[in-house]
């Protein structure tokens, strides 16, 4: 018998891409996880059009319309509920949760952030990196703590940052990264071979792998 699948909403404030990219695995065959609603605090979000145009409950729910942080989670609550939603994905979500939601939904919400954290929290992860001067950036999908971009790590993607590199070519190929990377994460959370413990989050045997990336590569000091 194959096991239910995971009733998963996403929570999206402006173009979705990432969302498109669960949505599109989510309808592959044996994908763990089902997407049941995508949820926008902005009613103009792209992203929500494209969602209603393939026929899956699309919602918005304006914060602007709430007087307090606790009364527009309740309604986002409500809506989750309502869905039957047992896991959330932010993908692109920029509105700050309080404590009571966090807690509601515990290793049941996962958030995609552009940077390999801990590294390069909040805003304009790509060019604080390029400031920095790193040589290899990337992107992290975590459960969702109460402090921002904090919170177990399920997986990582790393991209070389190249000579020449601005905040947008490093952001697309960061965001080419987020496209792989999230659908692979929740379906370890979905299926359950990720599981937090301790505040990390363990993979099941099976899925490491040995590979290095080097920035510059290996070959670049070899005449
Ligand atoms: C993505 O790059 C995502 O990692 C980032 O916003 C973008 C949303 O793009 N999220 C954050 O910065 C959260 N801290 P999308 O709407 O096309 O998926």
């Amino acid at each position: 018998m194959t096991k239910p699948r995971k009733r998963t909403a996403i929570l999206i404030s402006g173009r979705g891409s990432n969302m498109m990219k669960l949505v599109e695995a989510a309808r592959t065959p044996g994908y763990p996880a089902e997407i049941v609603a995508v949820i926008s605090n902005r009613p103009e979000a792209e992203g929500l059009a494209w969602a209603a145009a393939r026929g899956l409950p699309a919602i918005a729910i304006d914060h602007k319309a709430y007087a307090t942080r606790a009364a527009f989670e309740a309604k986002l609550h409500t809506a989750l509920m309502d869905h039957g939603t047992e896991l959330i994905c932010s993908a692109g979500f920029m509105r700050m949760l309080t404590g009571g939601f966090v807690d509601r939904w515990r290793n049941r919400q996962l958030n995609i952030h552009p940077s390999l954290l801990p590294s390069f929290p909040g805003l304009d992860t790509h060019q604080r990196a390029l400031d920095e001067g790193v040589k290899i950036h990337g992107c992290t999908v975590h459960f969702v703590r109460l402090e921002m971009d904090t919170g177990p790590i399920v997986a990582q993607a790393a991209v070389p940052v190249l000579a020449g590199d601005t905040a947008a070519t490093l952001g697309q190929r960061v965001l080419a990264a987020e496209h792989h990377l999230y659908p692979h994460a929740l379906a370890l959370v979905a299926s359950g071979l990720a599981q937090v413990s301790d505040e990390n989050v363990l993979i099941s045997d099976g899925f490491n792998q040995e590979q290095a990336l080097f920035s510059p590569s290996l070959r670049a000091a070899v005449t």
